[in-house]
């Protein structure tokens, strides 16, 4: 028990609710003491020598003496390597069944006594002792994974294969750090997006044995990712865990970790970018190390990153690439990022705290009567009955499907909090339709989980299991019956409060697993993931003309799929609007384009300045919403005085200006797997500065936004990449790769426009094209795609160049046609 948990458990011992959590806090507890095995002794391993090789499509099967790897090269380049039996799939994270084998990547020996795997992208190197090199066609090192090493329960072979026998193998292997646990008979990962059920795991799949694997890098190597990380976006020296988790109301960048882990690193260095992606949803750990060049001897000490897995299969995906050519991979292997409904690419309002039909009314006339867009409105938990998730509160909501119907005519939405977690009440709707269903985690004797979260005493559906998603799903109807166009995702690590120690399940609670079986150490981070599935899967079945809009807390690798996410509870302060951005741009990287934060902090009443400079950040982050916790200061745009008010006005009309753009992002993102948000180093990973600026982005390949992230400035530095870059504010004209300053007074931030990019604008007269000059000599372009309505059709996407001729800059179609939108050229 840290200080903190110490006072809150002083707090809220008096409380029925704190009483519960103690009690809650103590029966898993004991259920976790029963049921996991302790740790006794271990036997270390490790793969031993090299002992043959057998060739397979893509690669092939390399043998050591004490275990195997699979080495497989697929189609489009990634490289997969699993030890132990392990194969791609089942996985949670894989979209399908996984890519196939690229036929033409083949085994050969290499030249000491090891193999390799050559494909035309990418160049995979395994030792005679199990070292697994990632090269580029050049032959330049990305990433060196060492042999692994496991620990093992003496005496008990965890399920069969090569480990079996393994006696003293690897005497001396350090014991990984972490927490307990580490005892066999764990869960097997389930399937993807619509694979089969886990059977066919490999037989790394369901194991409990605890790894090690530590991987070096080149020493000008910057790390990135690893889910939603407050202190990122690059990562710095030090451990980050890999376990979703409520930091406890608000969290800022020292808070570690949040709501969504997902063991997925970017890596760029000089040589190359890369994405190592180890599958495994296991609860872990990451150390980092940046390496440094010429240490010591004048040698380059390099990178590392050491990773420590309680269990699960020991395997890995590694990407190479261009950083786009990276997310496209991703993006291929994991699914394509669902496209959000072009109105929630609007300005959004949420409240922990409406408390009424009337307030709601008054918030969006606040909004309309200033002539201020907004394009949805989040109903919290105080719209449900005594907190129930799928009630309605009807003395304080009499008519929601009115409201809807009403907001609707004015061009809002309605969007609802959606909980896991269901009182467990006898006689309750959900709770007893959810028994019926045979819904709801297990112990390991076969009882209902009882939790502690905002009803009470609550159970939980089990989300790894289609039966409980099928019946989950089903309540959505009743959603859609209250008017909402929309669902949010919340508490769903899943939460179970307590006064100390992790808020979740007890590891010893029993998942289908997709049929599999297996506990919460290996459901616990795909909760949320899986509830995503089900909810996503809901609506397209309900709603089957509409793209579903959802966003969820929690999730995992692949999470994508099935809609985006939010900040979750950042703490109001200049920190916690710093970590906004470095939120949103790690999970960019791993592949979850959609977020925002809660603009102006969650828990706190922001000074004007600060809530301005969120508000502006928001305005170019895809989920641009401002929410609050019931205790926490107003969040309207009005409420901060006349100047605020004008220069939010402003920041909310450059987002409308920029709707066209935003959809075009969206679908981009669906088809390359691009985030819209990028890091400054995105079509520049050479540049070593870019790679260290942490403080603007990209938003898509036209626009450098460089937002205020602390008190009192009027300019601040901009780092730009090569090439002519242009002030939106001024026009003036900057060369990159350097330094400038800028204005950055209270009105705007710095936009930079890059030279020659065509962005799609909304103007006076609608759609219009926005030109910035190329660089004389140069020619540059753009993509449209048009909103064609919130279906599921594949707008067709248009492609624009621009060029100087005749003194002049001109905007063609690619077949040399003129566009039919007018062109509006800046910059000259
Ligand atoms: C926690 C969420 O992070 C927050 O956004 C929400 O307002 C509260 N739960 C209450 O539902």
């Amino acid at each position: 028990m840290d200080a903190r948990d110490l006072v809150r458990t002083v707090k809220d011992a008096g409380t029925a609710r704190g009483l519960r959590a103690l009690r809650t806090a103590w029966r898993h507890d004991r259920a976790d003491a029963a049921a996991l095995p302790r740790r006794g002794a271990e036997r270390a391993r490790v793969p031993g020598a090299l002992t043959g090789a057998e060739p397979l499509p893509g690669g092939g099967v390399l043998r050591f003496a004490r275990s195997e790897l699979r080495v497989m090269v697929a189609v489009g380049g990634a490289v997969f390597w699993g030890w132990d039996g392990a194969g791609w799939v089942p996985s949670y994270a894989l979209a399908g069944g996984g890519p196939e084998p690229d036929p033409r990547a083949v085994l050969e020996p290499d030249t000491d006594g090891g193999w390799r795997v050559v494909s035309e992208r990418v160049t995979v190197v395994v030792s005679r002792t199990g070292a697994v090199e990632v090269r580029t066609p050049g032959g330049a090192m990305l990433r060196r994974e060492l042999p692994p090493r496991w620990w093992e329960p003496v005496g008990e072979a965890v399920d069969g294969g090569p480990r079996a026998g393994a006696a003293g193998a690897g005497g001396g292997a350090p014991e990984p750090g972490g927490a307990g646990g580490g005892a066999p008979g764990g869960g097997a990962a389930g399937d993807g997006v619509d694979g089969v059920p886990g059977g066919a795991a490999g037989r790394g799949a369901g194991s409990g044995a605890r790894w090690l694997a530590r991987a070096e890098v080149p020493a000008d190597a910057r790390f990135f990712g690893l889910g939603g990380r407050a202190s990122g976006p690059r990562l710095r020296d030090g451990t980050y865990r890999l376990w979703n988790t409520d930091p406890r109301g608000g969290f800022g960048p020292e808070d570690d970790p949040l709501y969504i882990t997902m063991p997925v690193q970017v890596v760029v260095s000089d040589a190359g970018t890369h994405l190592m992606f180890h599958d495994s949803t296991w609860d872990g750990r990451v150390t980092l190390r940046e390496g440094e060049e010429g240490a010591g001897s004048g040698q380059d000490r390099p990178g590392v990153s050491e990773l420590r897995m309680e269990g699960g299969p020991l395997r890995g995906w590694v990407l190479v690439g261009t950083p786009a050519r990276v997310l496209r991979g991703w993006a291929a292997l994991t699914g394509a990022p669902a496209v959000p409904p072009s109105w929630a690419l609007g300005y959004q309002h949420a409240r922990w705290g409406f408390g009424s039909e009337r307030e709601v009314r008054r918030v969006v006339a606040g909004y309309r009567e200033r002539g201020l867009p907004l394009a949805a409105v989040h109903l919290d938990i105080d719209h449900y009955a005594g907190h129930r998730v799928f009630t309605v509160d009807r003395e304080r909501f009499p008519d929601l499907p009115a409201l809807a119907g009403e907001l609707r005519e004015q061009g809002v939405r309605l969007v609802s909090i959606v909980d896991p977690a269901v009182k467990a009440e006898p006689g309750d709707a959900v709770y007893e339709g959810g028994r019926a269903a045979g819904a709801f985690v297990r112990d390991a004797r076969g009882r209902e989980v009882r939790g502690e979260v905002w009803p009470g005493e609550c159970v939980y559906p089990d989300f790894t299991d289609p039966a409980a998603r099928e019946w989950w799903g089903g309540l959505y109807e009743e959603r859609l019956a209250q008017g909402f166009s929309g669902v949010w995702h919340d508490m769903n690590e899943p939460v179970s409060f307590r006064p100390f120690g992790d808020m979740t399940l007890p590891r010893s609670a029993r998942h289908a697993l997709e049929g599999a079986g297996g506990d919460h150490r290996a459901a616990h981070n795909v909760y949320g993931l899986a509830m995503a599935r089900a909810g996503y899967e809901a609506l397209v079945r309900l709603r089957p003309a509409e793209r579903p809009f959802l966003f969820s807390r929690s999730g995992w690798a692949g999470m994508q799929r099935y809609g985006g996410t939010w900040s979750g509870d950042v703490e109001t302060g200049w920190p916690g609007l710093r970590a906004s951005l470095a939120l949103v741009l790690g999970l960019g990287l791993c592949g979850v384009p959609y977020s925002g934060p809660d603009v102006g902090g969650f828990g706190g009443s922001p000074s004007p300045e600060l809530y301005l400079r969120w508000f502006q950040l928001g305005a170019y982050l895809p989920l641009f919403r401002t929410h609050a916790a019931i205790w926490a200061g107003r969040r309207e745009p009005w409420e901060f005085g006349a100047e605020v008010l004008e220069h939010a006005r402003a920041a909310l009309a450059e987002r409308e200006r920029l709707r066209p753009y935003f959809v075009t992002l969206a679908q981009l993102a669906h088809r390359t797997g691009a985030p819209y948000v990028r890091p400054v180093w995105w079509g520049a990973p050479e540049d070593r500065a870019l790679r260290d600026c942490e403080d603007a982005f990209l938003l898509g390949d036209a626009l450098l936004v460089a937002p205020v992230l602390e008190p009192g400035a009027d300019r601040r530095a901009v780092r730009l990449p090569r090439g002519r870059w242009y002030d939106t504010a001024t026009g003036a004209a900057y060369e990159g790769p350097g330094q400038v300053l800028l204005d950055a007074p209270a009105g705007r931030v710095p936009v930079l426009a890059r030279a020659g990019a065509v962005v799609p604008v909304r103007g006076a007269a609608g759609l219009e094209l926005e030109v910035w000059a190329p660089a004389l000599g140069r020619t540059g372009g753009g993509l449209l795609v048009r909103d064609e309505g919130d279906g599921f059709a594949l707008p067709e996407l248009e492609r624009f160049v621009a060029r100087w001729a005749g003194g002049q800059v001109w905007v063609e179609r690619e077949d040399g046609t003129a566009p039919e939108l007018p062109v509006r050229v800046r910059g000259v």
